[in-house]
This record gives structure tokens, sequence and C-alpha cells, in this order.
């Protein structure tokens, strides 16, 4: 039976990083997989994680299963971070919060949830969006729909070309947005263009979906959840998943989170005995300790000012890469690259062909995606001259 299967080959992200890791060539730079790395190309741990693992480690009682909606400190500590101290939705009791794997696994239970609720639903993405999001989505048996999102010619968001492509969108369907720092393209919504996106939902009926991973990396934890809050003062219901991975650096530790918004505390309710049936049939408990280190971090006063701290200097060290680099480029090749400055979070496209992809990954060993996604904590002051002076030289 199983001598039938054949090799598929491997995710096209984490090959290229592998190869990069093969490289001999010292100078070498990896842009590929969407991690943040400070200056010495580490992805660190945060103080207050640590501190938070170093008091649970000690106090750890039981390894039992979780109770399977998650931890609590973690579930009310996630929903204010999101939704906001002062969340009217919140204190109406109308959020149903489900811990899940990740960010992924968050997206997964949306989609799980959306199928039951709308079987036909169609979910619309933006053009380009992440790559993940169609297997996460799709195994569920959800079709999609793209909506025009990016400019590639001039690196801005193509926000009629949106507007025009969701006025198809109606009642049971689904839009996919990304909450802030846009995977791959980095150019997000103004405040404006959420609330004209809240006002198409509420007049068409369609429910956003919401995938919430940097929350930080933008412009600042507040700022960055301006539009997701927005939306979910305007639309009844609305649909997030967020993650802790990229903004308490819990990668490996799987710690998400799916809100679901609701009209009432009933609904709310109903919906997280949904999403654990659905669980349940996956994954059957939730994962403890990344979501008991974020709890514990939440909950804390000390360790939530520490965290934030820490989560800010790596948002302008992220806006700081981006000044340098444009400024780089712009003096190397004489070209216009204000648009890295404007966008947003970890990751920009640089607008160059696949064959100059390519070679600056035969020729100088600089690792990017074919599509020129790369990832803005790859650069360092180290490199940051070397990666300038390759690219010019390609373009
Ligand atoms: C756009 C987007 N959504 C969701 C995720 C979920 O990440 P995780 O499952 O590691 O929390 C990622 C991670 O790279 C992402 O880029």
């Amino acid at each position: 039976m199983l001598d039938k299967l054949e090799r598929v080959p491997a995710d096209v992200i984490l090959g290229l990083a592998a190869a990069c890791r093969a490289d001999p060539n010292p100078d070498k730079v990896d842009l590929t997989v969407g991690i943040y790395m400070d200056e010495q190309g580490r992805c660190p741990v945060f103080d207050a994680v640590r501190e938070a693992q170093r008091t649970l480690v000690a106090e750890e009682l039981t390894k039992a299963y979780m109770s399977p909606a998650g931890d609590e400190a973690f579930l009310q500590g996630m929903g204010r971070l999101v939704l906001g101290e002062g969340s009217q939705a919140l204190r109406d009791r109308r959020v149903g919060s489900v811990q899940a794997p990740g960010g992924c696994g968050a997206l997964r239970l949306g989609a799980e949830i959306i199928r039951v609720a709308a079987p036909d639903a169609r979910v619309w993405v933006s053009n380009p969006t992440w790559p993940n999001h169609f297997p996460l989505l799709s195994s569920v048996g959800l079709v999609f729909e793209t909506y025009r999102y990016y400019e590639a010619s001039d690196h801005t968001v193509d926000f009629d070309g949106m507007v025009e492509d969701l006025r198809r969108a109606t009642v049971g369907d689904v839009v996919l947005l990304h909450g802030c720092c846009h995977n791959p393209c980095g150019a997000d919504l103004t405040l404006e263009q959420w609330g004209v996106i809240a006002g198409m939902a509420e007049r068409q009926g369609f429910t956003p979906f919401i995938d919430f991973a940097y929350q930080g990396l933008g412009d600042g934890i507040e700022q960055d959840a301006a539009g997701l809050r927005l939306m979910v003062e305007r639309v009844p219901e609305v649909i997030i998943a967020a993650s802790c991975s990229k903004n308490m650096g819990l990668y490996r530790e799987r710690a998400g989170i799916a809100l679901f918004v609701c009209r009432d505390e009933v609904n709310a309710q109903a919906l997280v005995s949904q999403a654990l049936v659905v669980g349940r049939r996956i994954y059957s408990m939730p994962p403890a300790h990344g979501a008991l280190l974020a709890g514990r971090v939440l909950s804390s006063e000390a360790l939530t000012v520490s965290w934030r701290a820490e989560l800010d200097a790596m948002c302008q060290r992220i806006q700081g890469l981006r000044s340098s680099l444009r400024r780089k480029l712009e003096d190397k090749s004489g070209g216009d690259f204000g648009f890295i400055e404007r966008e947003k979070g970890m990751f920009s496209f640089l607008g160059l062909s696949v064959e100059q992809a390519l070679r600056l990954r035969s020729e100088y060993s600089v690792y990017m995606l074919d599509s020129s996604r790369i990832n803005i904590a790859g650069v360092n002051d180290h490199n940051v001259d070397y990666l300038a002076a390759a690219v010019a030289a390609v373009l």
C-alpha cells in the first residue's frame, strides 16, 4: 500500500533556506523564511518569555491534558491584545475563543467552521496571498476567488481593483484579509480603506476572516490592530486567526488562537462548542507550553511591559532596516526603492524578474524567493552593502 506513494517536492521556501545553509560562500545572505532575525542572524527568545518559562518549569505540577479550549489566561490575554482593552465585543461577551496550534491551526479551525456554517462559501483571497492559505483552507473543501490587491508596477495596493472585485462577494462568502504586514507584499490597507471594506461587509453581508500573524511588527501593537478593530466595531460577525509565533517568538511552540466575533453571547458559546468538535477531530487537544508562556506574559504586568518594549524595539529595527536597505539600493543602483520604506513588516517584493532572483542566488549567494519576496529581517548591518551591490549588479 505505502509503496505506491511517490516522493513529492519539498516546500519551496524551506528548500531554499536549506540550500542557503549548505552554501559555503561566507557572504551568503538568507532572505527566505519568515522568521525574525537579530543583528547576529539569530531568532532570539524574548526575555519575558524566558522568564515566564523559568517560573513555569519551576511551578508546573502536571502534564495532564489542557482544557480543550485552551489556557484561560492565554485566551483572556489574547482577546484583549487583539481586540483592545476597551473592546465592546469583549464586554458584550460575544467573542468565542479557542486556542489553536499556531496561526495555521487557527486558520484551519476557522476554515472548518466556515465549511460547517456555509458549505458553499467562496473564500476571497488577495492576489497575491501567503501560499499556505491555499492548502490550509482548501483541504476542508472551500473554494477560492481572488481579489486584486497588489499593483506590482508601482508597489501599491490596487484598492480600486480590490473594491471592484469584492463587489461580487455576497452573504455566505468569506473575505480573507491580512490584519497587518501583508505576506508576501508588505503593502497594507490604510485605516480609511479598512473602513470602506467594513462598509462593504455590512452592506453585502460577507464575513471578514482576518489572518493576524504579525501584530506589533508593522507600526506597533495597537496601530497594527486598528483596521481589525474597526472591522469588529462595524461588522457583527468576524473570524480572526492570531498567532504568537512572530510577536512572542514562539514559532516552534505552536501558540495561536481562533476568535469568533458573533452577534451575541449564546452564538459565541455555540461557536466555541463547534470549534472544540473540530479540534477534537483533527488534533484532539491543544499543545500547552507556548500558550502557557504567552498566558503568563500577558497576565503579568511586569512581563507584559518587558515583552512590549522588546517587541517595539524589534519593530523599530525592522523599520530601520527598511530605511537602510532603501538608501543603499538607491545609492548603488540609482533606482527608486521608496516603497521598501513605505511597506510594513517583514516582507517586500524587490520587484526583480525570476531570472534576476536566480542570478542573485547562483552568482552572489543571495537567497530570496523566485518572486523576489525578501524577509527584511534577514538584512543586517553586516550584509546590507553586499546585498545592495548584488541587487544593483543584476538590475
Ligand atoms: C500570513 C501568515 N499567516 C499565518 C501564519 C501562521 O504562522 P504560525 O502557524 O507559525 O503561527 C504565518 C506564518 O508565517 C503567516 O505568514
